[in-house]
């Protein structure tokens, strides 16, 4: 009986606003959940998938898919008429609120990282004298830079990193006025001569793990 009571004044103070504040936690987390959905297109476990050109996303940096998440909501990326793949995927981020992005950024970084087959192959030493350049901000091993905004690009889909070096090339993607960070990256992708360049470049990072 004596603990009864004080189970209730407690209630009536601190404790009890807590355990409603979590209820009201609870709904959200439930609300974020249902933004799940990305594995349609991702693949399960976010391995991505080749045919509809979605990439990998276990593995992907939380800082990194969080920003790119807000780019795609905010139409910072997927806006430009001729990213045919970064249209497709902005509807998707369009609608999600800070909690699902959040949610959705805990909840990729579960995923167990299964190694990327390779299908691109080029030139791997013109593509390594290449790479130094890159070195500068996604890393020697192209592990990626959170400071610099750099996101890892070993591990990746090989397929996926030349569709975005050919869009940042052609302008589809980082043109945006808002796009810091893509607006670098547009700048650096010209520094490859050609697309044989490109291969190269995305042969060389096949190597790194
Ligand atoms: C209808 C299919 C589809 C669905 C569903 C989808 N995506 Fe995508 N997503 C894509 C495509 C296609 C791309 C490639 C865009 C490009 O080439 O720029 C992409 C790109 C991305 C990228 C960019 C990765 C990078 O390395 O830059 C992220 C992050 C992403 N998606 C996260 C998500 C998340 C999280 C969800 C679930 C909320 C989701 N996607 C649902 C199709 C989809
Ligand atoms: C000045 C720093 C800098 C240099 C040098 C640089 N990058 Fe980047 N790169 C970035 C940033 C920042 C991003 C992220 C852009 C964004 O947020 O949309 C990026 C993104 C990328 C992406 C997209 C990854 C994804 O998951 O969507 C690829 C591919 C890429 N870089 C390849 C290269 C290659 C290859 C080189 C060398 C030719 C290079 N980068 C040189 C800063 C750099």
């Amino acid at each position: 009986m004596k603990k009864l009571l004080t189970a209730t004044t407690l209630c009536l103070s601190a404790l009890c606003s807590m355990a409603s504040l979590a209820a009201e936690g609870d709904v959200g987390v439930a609300a974020a959940m249902d933004d799940r959905y990305c594995s349609t297109c991702h693949g399960v476990e976010g391995i991505g998938n080749i045919a509809i050109e979605a990439p990998r996303l276990a593995g992907i940096e939380a800082w990194y898919l969080k920003r790119q998440l807000e780019n795609f909501r905010a139409g910072i990326r997927g806006t430009h008429g001729e990213d045919t793949q970064g249209i497709a995927m902005r509807p998707m981020a369009a609608k999600l609120s800070d909690e699902s992005i959040a949610d959705i950024v805990a909840w990729v970084g579960d995923w167990e990282y299964v190694p990327a087959k390779v299908t691109v192959e080029g030139n791997v030493n013109q593509g390594r004298t290449a790479f130094q350049t890159c070195a500068a901000c996604h890393g020697v091993n192209a592990q990626g830079n959170e400071a610099l905004g750099a996101p890892a690009l070993a591990g990746q889909n090989d397929w996926y990193l030349l569709a975005q070096l050919r869009n940042f090339r052609a302008d589809f993607r980082g043109s945006h006025r808002e796009d810091t960070y893509g607006s670098q990256m547009v700048t650096m992708s010209k520094t490859l001569r050609d697309d044989q360049a490109v291969i190269n470049v995305v042969s060389y990072i096949n190597t790194l793990q």
